[in-house]
């Protein structure tokens, strides 16, 4: 059945091979219903009316929220594939199938908030990098605004409290040719879950929010507060104030300054001191003989020098 449904949506060009190559592994089925049931389900405790209500967004006018998906990015891409009106956002109070940036998995138990924004700015292809940085800054942001300090980002997409990760992004640009069709922008942020209960590995370099404020904050004051603070930078974005955006994210920045070990997505390791981040968000590192390496997807661990 699921063959069929998929060869179905690919032979009416609903869906690309390459968002196919990913919903061949996927709940087709579990899809289509997720289409057919938009907005009908009955979440237990992010309650969409409370997001809308007092509401004071231009942008985001769509808003669904479901119980439990895969990943809210997945399912984005497949709406995004049939069409959906430009400015979703898709919200989901549990993922089975969380997905982190490099392949990795994403942890996404109930408490935190996931989300994915599907936007479909006017923009090349170059730019789609700053979207991430912006967004970055829209998060540490709204962290903030909970009276929690020390929160910086640490290129190109983690958020930290003291150090730990407390959100994590993961963009996805679906292009042609040269333009983007539609961008999703998946956001995981740990709310309310007790980071002792996360596996071994990421125990002890998360953090929650609840945990750096020292009280229970509630997942829908902080979905609102996001939307908000990312409207504002988007409209920064949209008027290609780049360097305002630029400015915003080096002062947050965890990065400048450290020295570390880069790890490439496409390229070697290699170790050197971050001199900063350039007009295309991409990381300028020196290396030990003073040559300057410019690094546009990846991640670095801080090493002793
Ligand atoms: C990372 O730091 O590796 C990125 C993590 C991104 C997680 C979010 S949660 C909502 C959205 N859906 C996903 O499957 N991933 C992103």
């Amino acid at each position: 059945m699921r063959n069929e449904i998929l060869n179905l949506l690919k032979k009416e060009n609903k869906i690309s091979n390459e968002a196919a190559e990913e919903f061949s592994n996927a709940e087709i089925e579990g899809f289509t219903n997720i289409v057919k049931e938009l907005g009908e389900e009955k979440t237990d405790y992010i309650d969409r009316e409370k997001i809308i209500k007092n509401f004071e967004s231009e942008l985001f006018k769509n808003i669904y929220v479901y119980k439990e998906v895969m990943s809210t990015n997945t399912v984005s891409k497949f709406l995004a594939e049939q069409g959906i009106e430009n400015n979703t956002v898709v919200i989901s109070e549990k993922q089975t199938k969380g997905r982190g940036r490099s392949g990795k998995k994403w942890e996404s138990p109930l408490g935190g908030v996931w989300l994915s924004l599907i936007i479909r700015p006017q923009i090349d292809q170059t730019k789609a990098s700053l979207i991430t940085l912006a967004t970055g800054v829209a998060v540490a942001n709204t962290i903030r605004s909970f009276d929690i300090d020390n929160v910086e980002i640490k290129w190109p997409n983690d958020i930290l409290i003291d150090g730990k990760k407390v959100s994590g992004i993961l963009t996805e640009a679906i292009a042609k040719l040269n333009s983007i069709n539609y961008i999703v922008i998946g956001v995981g942020i740990d709310v309310n879950f007790d980071n002792e209960d996360m596996s071994d590995e990421l125990k002890e370099l998360t953090i929650s929010l609840s945990k750096a404020a020292g009280k229970k904050i509630e997942e829908v004051n902080v979905i609102k507060r996001f939307l908000i603070e990312f409207e504002k930078i988007f409209i920064d974005f949209e008027e290609e104030k780049y360097e305002d955006i630029l400015k915003e994210w080096r002062k947050q920045s965890f990065s400048i300054g450290k020295y570390v070990r880069i790890k490439q997505l496409f390229g070697n390791n290699f170790d050197g001191y971050i001199i900063g981040i350039n007009k295309e968000g991409a990381l300028i590192v020196e290396k030990a003989d003073g040559t300057l390496e410019k690094v546009i997807s990846g991640e670095f661990d801080i090493i002793n020098d």
